[in-house]
């Protein structure tokens, strides 16, 4: 659907004006110029907060294209405003797979010099149709998903060039995946629903950094959270949470709510589909949309229908009913409007000075996952402060030489 332009300006407006760390970032970029002459493509989910990141490289002279990082979570009104100042833009709220894998073989076609993944599918794209990195001085990524890709990439021998595991930085995975998906997929459950948090048993399944923010949202809610995990060390820091512990078969038949967080595949399947309790909701956070089997539930279920915006009624022979919320894709993203401005602040800040590094460095760096640099996480936090109003303490000269030391003990 085409989007509105002046609700899309309002909408990247919005976003930019709680956007200090990154328009403090374009401001710069605007007089260094750091990606003159370069071409970025990124892979991301395409709305307000996205376009924001986008203008930011593009003032720093990329020439930057996007392309939809989901199906379901591209924000029409923003997709204009980004054609609008001339970046080409691949993405359509409900796109189809046809569409949204055009829209990443586009990202490649157009020879990029840095890559800004989200899940790794351009890099995976890269990979399985290239023998060489051409042009790419290297990628970023933004979440859990994407580092396992290309770890697992890296640990066949098979990665051809750099690339930066933004998610795992402090100032991503402590805030955005945690507080971001914490806040925003309740959200997107609430707006699915319209239902009542308090007096229903939520399973959370995964105790990450996601699932603690999910957890202690429902549980700040009212809700009774119940936590499966297959870490022993995670499922004793969510029973010392205060949450009880128990394997999704057992959880399956009290649960009202189901929501996914793991970046694992099948964590709600038939077996649990066969015990479910009649009306339970079933949501999916992580980040690809296999972590509840919607093919299992077809396979078991009599009847199917939509019953209200992103809610489907699965029926079985005996009269049990389940509903499957946002096609089990990214909750926050489907029913709802994405991580919250503040904290994709921190991410998309370590997103423009990852890229900055790699502009800069990535021919000199090697092909394998390299850490956000810690002075680039630490500049982000620095300059998060005084958004939020906070001084902090300064190491004096004496803790400065005493944390430095191993010789004063007692
Ligand atoms: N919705 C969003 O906007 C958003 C934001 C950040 C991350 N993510 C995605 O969420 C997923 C989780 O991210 P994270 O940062 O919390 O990862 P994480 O690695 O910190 O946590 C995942 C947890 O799931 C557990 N787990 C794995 N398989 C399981 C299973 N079968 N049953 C129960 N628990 C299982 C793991 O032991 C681990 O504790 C990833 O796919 C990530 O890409 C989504």
């Amino acid at each position: 659907m085409a989007g509105d332009v002046v609700r899309g300006r309002q909408k990247v407006d919005w976003a930019r004006s709680h956007m200090p760390v990154l328009e403090a970032i374009r401001r710069r970029f605007e007089t260094e110029k750091p990606f003159h002459g370069l071409t970025v493509s990124a892979v991301l989910h395409v709305e307000a907060k996205t376009a924001a990141l986008a203008l930011a490289l593009a003032a720093g002279g990329a020439d930057v294209r996007l392309a939809a990082g989901n199906p379901l979570s591209t924000d029409d009104d923003a997709v204009t405003v980004l054609r609008e100042e001339g970046l080409e833009t691949w993405a359509e709220k409900g796109e189809s797979i046809a569409q949204y894998q055009a829209g990443i073989r586009a990202m490649l076609d157009a020879d990029p010099d840095v890559i800004i993944d989200d899940g790794a599918d351009l890099v995976a794209l890269v990979h399985s149709t290239r023998k060489d990195r051409g042009k790419i001085r290297g990628s970023t990524e933004e979440t859990t998903t994407g580092v396992i890709r290309l770890r697992a990439l890296e640990k066949s021998g098979a990665l051809l060039f750099p690339a930066i595991a933004v998610n795992d930085a402090d100032m991503k995975h402590l805030f955005d995946n945690r507080y971001g998906t914490g806040q925003s997929a309740v959200e997107g459950i609430l707006y699915a629903t319209n239902l009542l948090i308090a007096g229903k048993v939520c399973v959370v399944a995964g105790y990450g950094w996601s699932g603690k923010g999910v957890a202690a949202r429902l549980r700040g809610l009212g809700g009774d959270v119940v936590v499966t995990e297959v870490d022993p060390i995670r499922a004793l820091e969510a029973r010392f949470d205060g949450f009880r512990v128990m394997p999704m078969l057992d959880a399956a038949p009290i649960a009202d709510l189901i929501l996914t967080v793991t970046g694992d595949t099948r964590v709600v399947r038939e077996e649990h589909f066969r015990v479910l309790k009649d009306g339970c909701l079933l949501a999916n956070a992580g980040h690809f949309d296999v972590e509840v089997s919607r093919k299992d539930l077809e396979g078991l279920a009599v009847a199917h229908r939509p019953v209200r915006p992103h809610v489907e009624e699965y029926r079985f022979a005996d009269g049990r009913r389940a509903y499957l919320l946002g096609e089990g894709r990214l909750i926050n993203l489907a029913a709802g409007q994405g991580h919250p401005v503040e904290v994709m602040d921190f991410s998309f800040a370590l997103q423009a000075l990852s890229a900055e590094h790699l502009a800069k460095h990535g021919r000199s760096m090697a092909a394998k996952l390299h850490a956000v640099p810690v002075e680039l996480d630490r500049a982000v936090a620095l300059a998060a402060l005084p958004s939020l109003g906070l001084r902090i303490d300064e190491l004096t000269e004496e803790q400065r030489r005493y944390v430095a030391s191993w010789e004063e003990g007692t």
